[in-house]
């Protein structure tokens, strides 16, 4: 066992190997596979004094580290998909889905926390993968996690913009149409159809001011991340309470509809589904891995960050969830403002309407501003790396952030935002980010077998039933995406793959 796990190291070219008398007897096997060795080259863990620290500033403590992981998560997965989830998958069993997305996401938060403690770079799961599987799974993971980042700042900035143009419908300002919608749109078949729409304005507007706001500072960032996380979270808690009043229990049954007959409709394949769905509720609870070179002391406070946004956000999700379900019967919530459909419901809550949408707004606000603030720091590690062009690792000298993939980043992620519907989007961005977070639980697995001596702040618990537990879990959800997600992942990888043969492969830092 212990010699055929050392055959698989140096076979990838994994540079440390076990022991001496493995690798004198095996070299022939690594020679004779020089592609493969540079395909699968891993980074060597490097301690975050030398990857670049001193360009950025390092002011975030736990709360800020664990604002920023809040900021990111709770937006328009619980604002507007809990009730489309409720309406069409998973009835009042929406707060099962919740749970076992968040059962899955928990035991990659896990194994997130293991390697931002030891590994605290920009990077997140790229930078892990690197220096564990290799550097193609990488580059696939980096990739993605611009879905995580970019895309879902796009997709963020989709639900914002209708919830804006909505409020100011309220106040008699009526936007053209034809600039507040995407050209196009998704039909039941899965297919993207024209709209006749142009672009969507507020949509790009709202990418592009907070993009400038990520190129200022990171602090002028989190001091506005934390004062849209405190008035979202208030809201949520507001609604809760108030709304505990006015549940009736009665909707409550049954709790999983009985199946229609379609697979997903309802009955358990609606509650998987549905958890599949919603798991874009959880997308983002790992961005405070990306700030680690600007937290203040990062092997203690990634690991409570991390695990902390994921446990208040769940519990926060499942109350709110029930909330809902309880105050409107669950097939009337397949509205885009199913919190405000709660509300309407109920007259005696109606002072609550315009906090409620204001709370909203400043949730996805936060959103769209930390999916913002992630991405680049990704770029840049990339781009150290040798992967992207060296302009994305270059830092402001005044500001200290990575201004030029900042630029970019906002840039890309408004068009998008102006162009794709929401749940497009959305499906995209979580078979995206289940596929990095089932290799991150393998990842952990493989750094504790080919870096034993490495010390860990935090360990996952069980780590040989949890982390495969996590991979399992994480790749379950994804089979119950539709078809037409999984064809948009293998275009979105193929124009990956494509950006890392032609210019990744070739300037590689690690092989030169
Ligand atoms: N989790 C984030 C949201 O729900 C992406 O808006």
């Amino acid at each position: 066992m212990y010699e055929t796990l050392a055959r698989i190291t140096i076979f990838l070219g994994v540079p440390r190997i076990m022991n001496d008398v493995t690798e004198r007897e095996v070299p022939e096997a690594a020679a004779g596979n020089s592609l493969l060795r540079k395909l699968f080259a891993v980074h060597p863990v490097v301690a975050p004094e030398r990857s670049g620290a001193e360009r950025l500033r390092q002011t975030l403590s736990v709360w800020a580290l664990m604002a920023i992981g809040i900021g990111a998560t709770i937006g328009t997965g619980i604002f507007v998909l809990t009730g489309t989830v409720a309406a069409n998958e998973s009835g009042p069993a929406i707060t099962l889905s919740l749970m076992i997305a968040a059962f899955g996401s928990g035991l990659a938060a896990l194994c997130y926390a293991e390697f931002a403690a030891f590994l605290p770079v920009p990077g997140s799961a790229y930078s892990y993968t690197y220096a564990t599987l290799g550097e193609v799974v990488a580059w696939f993971i980096g990739w993605n996690l611009l879905l995580e980042y970019g895309i879902s700042a796009s997709a963020v900035a989709v639900s914002w913009s209708a919830y804006v143009v909505n409020l100011l419908a309220e106040v008699h300002i009526h936007l053209p149409a034809d600039w507040i919608n995407a050209p196009f749109a998704q039909n039941a078949a899965g297919h993207l159809v024209a709209t006749g729409a142009i672009i969507n304005v507020p949509a790009m507007l709202i990418v592009l001011a907070l993009s400038a706001l990520c190129y200022v500072g990171i602090q002028e960032t989190a001091r506005a991340t934390n004062f849209m996380v405190a008035l979202k979270v208030a809201v949520i808690v507001i609604f809760i309470v108030a709304g505990l009043k006015f549940v009736n229990p009665a909707n409550w049954h049954p709790y999983i509809p009985p199946n229609t007959g379609t697979f997903g409709h309802f009955g358990w394949t609606g509650v998987l589904q549905g958890a599949g769905i919603i798991f874009f509720s959880y997308v983002g609870f790992d961005t405070a891995s990306t700030t680690a070179l600007e937290a203040r002391n990062p092997q203690r406070d990634l690991p409570l960050g991390i695990i902390g946004t994921l446990v208040i956000s769940t519990l926060l999700y499942v109350a709110m969830a029930a909330a809902i379900t309880g105050m409107v019967p669950y097939f009337k919530l397949n509205v885009a403002e199913p919190v405000a459909a709660a509300l309407d419901a109920h007259p005696a809550l109606s002072w609550l309407g315009v906090f409620l949408k204001l709370g909203i707004i400043a949730g996805m606000t936060s959103v769209i501003l930390t999916s913002i603030l992630g991405q680049p720091r990704i770029l840049l590690s990339m781009a150290d790396d040798g992967l992207l062009p060296p302009a994305m690792s270059r830092c402001h000298r005044r500001f200290k952030t990575p201004h030029v993939a900042t630029a970019i980043t906002g840039i890309g992620a408004a068009l998008i935002a102006g162009v794709f519907p929401l749940d497009v989007l959305a499906d995209l961005i979580s078979i995206g980010i289940l596929l990095a977070f089932a290799v991150v639980c393998i990842g952990v697995l493989v750094m504790r077998h080919t870096r034993p001596e490495v010390h860990r702040p935090f360990r996952v618990p069980a780590a040989r039933l949890l982390c495969p537990l996590g991979g399992v879990v994480c790749l379950g959800m994804t089979y119950f995406l539709s078809d037409a997600t999984w064809i948009r992942l293998v275009v979105w990888t193929a124009v990956g793959g494509a950006i890392y043969v032609f210019y990744g492969f070739k300037h590689s830092k690690q092989r030169s």
